[in-house]
């Protein structure tokens, strides 16, 4: 984003006609789609049960942290957005009624949709005229035929509401300008009615003439940009969202996989996956190796994937193996540490970033929330340090063991070795002089691959990454032990 948003009420371009939408559910998926929904132009009232939430909400306060949300809530006029209780009251006043209500994994795998179910027969209760219900959540197939039967059982008579199912694609930490430029937007339905109304609501960013506002989030490009507009049926819609999430996973666990090969043959993983991504059919992104994936997304949709796939008889065992690499990735970062340090008990160790990636304080499903757990269960102390993930990382771990630093300097004074375990950019700078200096021994195990080797044996630093060669101080690479092979730490 190369420019900050300008507070400034302007006039809304002829490309507009507002529409009066609700959304249901003030988690990360509806605040971020409620504000976007209104600073394109469309008067917005959004629900949740949660009264303090929605008291502090009203006073201009995100509860998550998300670039550009605050400042996009404070810049709404009161009548283009609006945080309330009542759906009942929200319901009527609305043309479409988004739902985005949380749909957490049960033991099963599969997702808990009793809150979609909870919210349906809400809406069905209040709708006095013509609704288009709109399922944003992240819900399994079958999931809008669903909806259209609670509405139906709840009294709610035909042609009196259309199901549309509009998935969403945001990350966390870019959320606010995935949603304003995304790549394509799908609205899933039967209904022509519907469609017109959704294709209403997304048109600026279709046309891209939310872009040229003088007022626009700017991406860093400063490019204007167009979504493309899918309709499909209400079915692909829902298994577009988790097939796209499965194939990013995949993705992901794919080069872990080969970044496990490098290492027993003295290759660079980096080299490999940029080799790879330049070829268009495959694409550059998320081909960056780590500690595999986390988050509130991936780990969930691809079990609920899974699971659905085995309960229609179609079983999706890929995604059986996109976990198990997942899951094995961590142990083996956590083996390159013991076999580094060799015992871990007693150890005092420097971990910078707790958060499932960089750019969040979500600490849900991290991979670096995992392995701390695991090194303090070896007998390690630990003090960490995350931009932004402190206080959840500090509620979810209570160890005398952990303790926590004011900067990620400050982690490192003494530690036996340091752990790079999460991507924040602030990481990737680090004043290496000072690194040293403040470490009790130049040992680096780099989960995230910031850093290069070479420019760290060079600054006498024992250097440990992914799926590339481990380095010691002023030793070439090239001469190094593969990381299959026990560490010879002199
Ligand atoms: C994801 C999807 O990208 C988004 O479209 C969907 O709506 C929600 O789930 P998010 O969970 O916010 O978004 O994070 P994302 O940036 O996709 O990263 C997910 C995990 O994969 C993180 O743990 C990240 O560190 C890891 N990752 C990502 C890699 O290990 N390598 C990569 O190349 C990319």
């Amino acid at each position: 984003m190369s420019k900050s948003k300008e507070v400034v009420s302007s006039a809304i371009p002829a490309s507009v006609e507002p529409v009066r939408i609700a959304v249901i559910g003030c988690g990360y998926v509806g605040l971020v789609a409620a504000v976007c929904f209104a600073e394109i132009g469309h008067s917005v009232i959004c629900i949740d049960s949660d009264a303090e939430k929605i008291e502090c909400l009203q006073q201009g306060r995100i509860p998550i942290h998300e670039p550009w949300l605050e400042e996009l809530l404070r810049s709404q006029n009161p009548t283009s957005l609006r945080f309330s209780t009542s759906l009942a009251d929200a319901v009527r006043a609305s043309q479409v009624v988004f739902i985005a209500v949380g749909t957490p994994p049960l033991e099963s795998g599969d997702a808990d949709l009793s809150y979609v179910e909870a919210v349906a027969v809400e809406i069905a209760r209040s709708i006095d005229s013509y609704k288009v219900v709109v399922e944003k959540s992240t819900v399994p197939v079958y999931t809008s035929d669903w909806i259209a039967r609670v509405l139906r059982r709840n009294g709610v008579r035909p042609g009196e509401a259309d199901i549309v199912s509009n998935p969403e694609f945001l990350r966390e930490g870019t959320a606010v300008t995935d949603f304003l430029y995304p790549d394509r937007i799908i609205i899933g339905t039967c209904s022509d009615r519907a469609f017109r109304i959704m294709e209403r609501i997304y048109r600026p960013l279709i046309d891209g003439s939310y872009s040229r506002r003088p007022s626009a989030v700017t991406l860093f490009s400063n490019e204007t940009r167009q979504a493309t507009l899918l309709r499909t049926s209400a079915k692909s819609a829902e298994l577009i969202k988790h097939a796209s999430n499965a194939f990013l996973a995949m993705k992901i666990s794919f080069i872990n996989s080969v970044a496990n090969l490098c290492e027993q043959v003295n290759a660079n993983v980096e080299e490999v996956a940029r080799g790879i991504g330049l070829d268009r059919r495959i694409g550059s992104q998320f081909l960056r190796p780590g500690l595999g994936y986390g988050g509130s997304c991936f780990p969930k949709d691809i079990k609920a994937f899974y699971s659905i796939g085995e309960q229609m008889g179609a079983e999706l065992t890929l995604l059986r193996e996109v976990e198990r690499i997942n899951e094995r990735q961590r142990d083996h970062f956590l083996r390159k540490v013991r076999s580094t340090l060799w015992n871990l008990r007693g150890k005092h160790l420097a971990v910078l970033g707790l958060a499932f990636k960089g750019g969040t304080d979500d600490i849900r499903e991290s991979p670096a929330l995992s392995l701390v757990k695991s090194l303090i269960g070896e007998g390690a102390t630990i003090t960490a340090f995350d931009p932004a993930a402190m206080a959840n990382a500090r509620r979810a771990i209570v160890s005398p063991r952990l303790e926590l630093a004011e900067s990620a300097l400050q982690a490192m004074d003494g530690a036996d070795a340091l752990l790079i375990l999460t991507d924040w950019p602030e990481f990737a700078s680090l004043d290496l002089s000072e690194v040293k200096a403040r470490l009790a021994q130049p040992i680096v195990f780099d989960g995230r691959n910031l850093y290069h080797p070479a420019v760290m044996a060079e600054r006498g630093f024992t250097y440990v990454s992914i799926g590339r060669a481990a380095v010691e101080a002023a030793t070439e690479p090239s001469e190094l032990h593969s990381a299959a092979t026990p560490y010879r730490v002199a």
